[in-house]
């Protein structure tokens, strides 16, 4: 008898058929189904497939008693109960790298839109709103000369930073370790706010950075600025965001990820000055395929005997 494989939902690609020898490949519907179902189902599961989206938290792993590997289709482990996986002695793996540019992207993707107020215009066209032209008619900001501030300057936050030179954007960052960076200048996250005209935020969520971006925090921007979120909702204080983006204290927002995800705060919703995107950080065909093949080469991997290549610390 193959050992089970519980996939969480589908995943791009077609690579799970890869797989179908070496296990019964079970689960892959394309939403996850609900708890006690997926338990029946996933029961004498040895690896299971999850998702950036989907938890997996100690009452989960607790009907999965045969359980050796989970492995994690996306980098963010936030979903993820590393302490119960850790008591259970868990393989946990997950993808990094094979998203960075695509994310980075997309960063620059909303920066963009926000400054030249993208979404806006096409709003504006689409409800017949641009009757007369006029030079004056919603004006963005320029970007060259800036001053982007990274929050967060790991693998995306340099990927970033790579991509905003060509725009003309000086680079700041704040992050645990100096990056030698020609030309960034790294600096106290506080420092950061009140410096940059306009924020991306890269960091993993943990419990240090929840509500990193606190309404006390989003006091020290410069007026004007430009916010950026493809980290995690959590990282940002929703409430306070939105009431400076009414107030016009922060210009625009660019926001691909939220707390409770699909989930989107109400009160973003009716801002003009918002850009939303369902978390499409990683979101092209290269990359989230390329990710589905990068677990099943793991699980593969693993299954052989061999070591894992990126197991989660
Ligand atoms: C991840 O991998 O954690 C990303 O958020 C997916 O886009």
């Amino acid at each position: 008898m193959k050992p089970i494989l519980y996939l969480v939902r589908a995943l791009p690609g077609g690579h799970f058929d890869r797989l179908a020898e070496r296990f019964e490949v079970r689960g892959g519907a394309a939403a996850p189904a609900p708890r006690q179902a997926m338990l029946a189902e996933a029961a004498d599961a040895e690896v299971l497939v999850t998702s950036y989206i989907d938890r997996v938290d100690a009452p989960l792993l607790a009907g999965l008693p045969r359980l050796r590997h989970l492995a994690s289709y996306g980098v963010g482990v936030n979903h993820l109960d590393l302490e119960a996986c850790r008591r259970r002695g868990l393989l946990v793996t997950n993808t990094p790298g094979v998203l960075t540019e695509a994310t980075a992207e997309h960063t620059l993707a909303l920066l963009l839109a926000c400054a030249r107020r993208v979404a806006e215009g096409d709003r504006v066209i689409r409800r017949g709103g641009w009757t007369s032209v006029d030079p004056a008619f919603l004006l963005g900001t320029g970007l060259d000369g800036k001053t982007l501030g990274i929050v967060g300057f790991g693998r995306i936050g340099q990927a970033v930073a790579r991509r905003a030179a060509a725009f003309g954007l000086s680079i700041a960052y704040a992050g645990p370790r100096e990056v030698a960076w020609p030309g960034a200048r790294r600096l106290p996250l506080e420092a950061l706010l009140a410096a940059s005209d306009a924020i991306a935020l890269t960091v993993p969520l943990t419990p240090e950075t929840d509500n990193l971006l606190s309404a006390a925090r989003l006091a020290l921007l410069k007026p004007g600025a430009i916010v950026v979120n493809t980290a995690r909702g959590a990282v940002v204080d929703d409430a306070a965001l939105a009431e400076a983006l009414r107030t016009g204290r922060v210009a625009a927002a660019g926001l691909d990820v939220f707390r409770d995800e699909p989930r989107v705060p109400v009160a973003y919703l009716g801002l003009e000055n918002v850009v939303l995107t369902p978390h499409l950080g990683s979101g092209t065909r290269e990359t989230r395929s390329a990710m589905a093949a990068m677990v099943v080469d793991e699980v593969d991997r693993v299954a052989r005997g061999e070591a894992a290549r990126h197991p989660v610390a």
